[in-house]
């Protein structure tokens, strides 16, 4: 039987690394695991964030084959992926905040969520890779949820008043450092129009493949992708829906 990749997030976000990782891997069937329940991640603690994730995975892994398991969101990379990988015997890629990236800029501003901030590794990465400013907010992340699924101008307002302030910066980067935050590129784009964005999406899935390639021989299989989720069915149908808007929008 085909194994799973497990592409793990708390929302919507980490589609746009699973679509990454699809292109790169397209014989590879996926399993794209979501924790609403608990969403946003942003606004936890670390141990709370480390025990959803692993949870979550726990029990997908009971009941499915997987041989890999991708963190497609910084926030739960910061907190829970010492433990997964010791926890669950497969190999484990992270995302983490593209600062790395910003270091051929002058100006770099970084978005992240309030809880990646807090976390000893980021602190480490923004102490090699110096941004100028840094937005770490517990909530832009859900309001990003909220404002694609619904077009509320509310949220739509929260999220112009969260980047706006950062504009006095004129940045020439601007590390998208939350999966969350490419669903909303053209927002940034045009508060930011001077700055290059920069988001781990891509690298993460070229390390997966790099990865697998180290443990096993490419898969022939018919690719695929399964949708899970930690509450409610109609969350499901939110993210087969969104996972074909943004197929055709990134
Ligand atoms: N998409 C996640 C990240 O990359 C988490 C967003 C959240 O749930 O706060 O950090």
């Amino acid at each position: 039987m085909q194994k799973n990749i497990l592409v793990f997030d708390s929302g919507l976000g980490g589609l746009t690394v699973l679509l990454h990782l699809q292109k790169l891997l397209p014989h590879e069937r996926f399993l794209y695991v979501a924790d609403n329940a608990h969403m946003p991640y942003g606004k936890f603690s670390t141990d709370q964030v480390k025990c959803f994730v692993v949870e979550s995975i726990r029990r997908v892994v009971a009941r499915m084959p997987i041989k890999m398991i991708v963190f497609a969101c910084n926030t739960a990379t910061n907190c829970a992926s010492t433990t997964v990988r010791e926890m669950f015997g497969v190999p484990v890629v992270c995302i983490e905040p593209a600062l790395k990236l910003g270091a051929g800029y002058t100006c770099v501003v970084a978005f992240i969520t309030h809880t990646t901030y807090m976390q000893k590794k980021y602190q480490e990465l923004r102490a090699k890779y110096p941004p100028i400013a840094e937005c770490a907010s517990a909530l832009l992340a859900e309001w990003i949820e909220k404002y694609i699924q619904t077009g509320d101008i509310e949220y739509h307002t929260r999220i112009l008043q969260t980047l706006q302030p950062y504009q006095v910066y004129q940045p020439d980067a601007v590390v998208l450092g939350c999966t969350h935050y490419p669903l909303i590129k053209k927002i940034f784009q045009k508060e930011f129009p001077n700055a290059c964005l920069l988001d781990g999406g891509l690298g993460t899935a070229k390390q997966a493949v790099r990865v697998l390639e180290r443990v096993e021989k490419k898969t022939k299989g018919r690719g695929k992708v399964t949708f899970v989720c930690t509450k409610g069915w109609f969350y499901k149908q939110t993210l087969k829906k969104f996972y074909k808007r943004i197929k055709k929008e990134l």
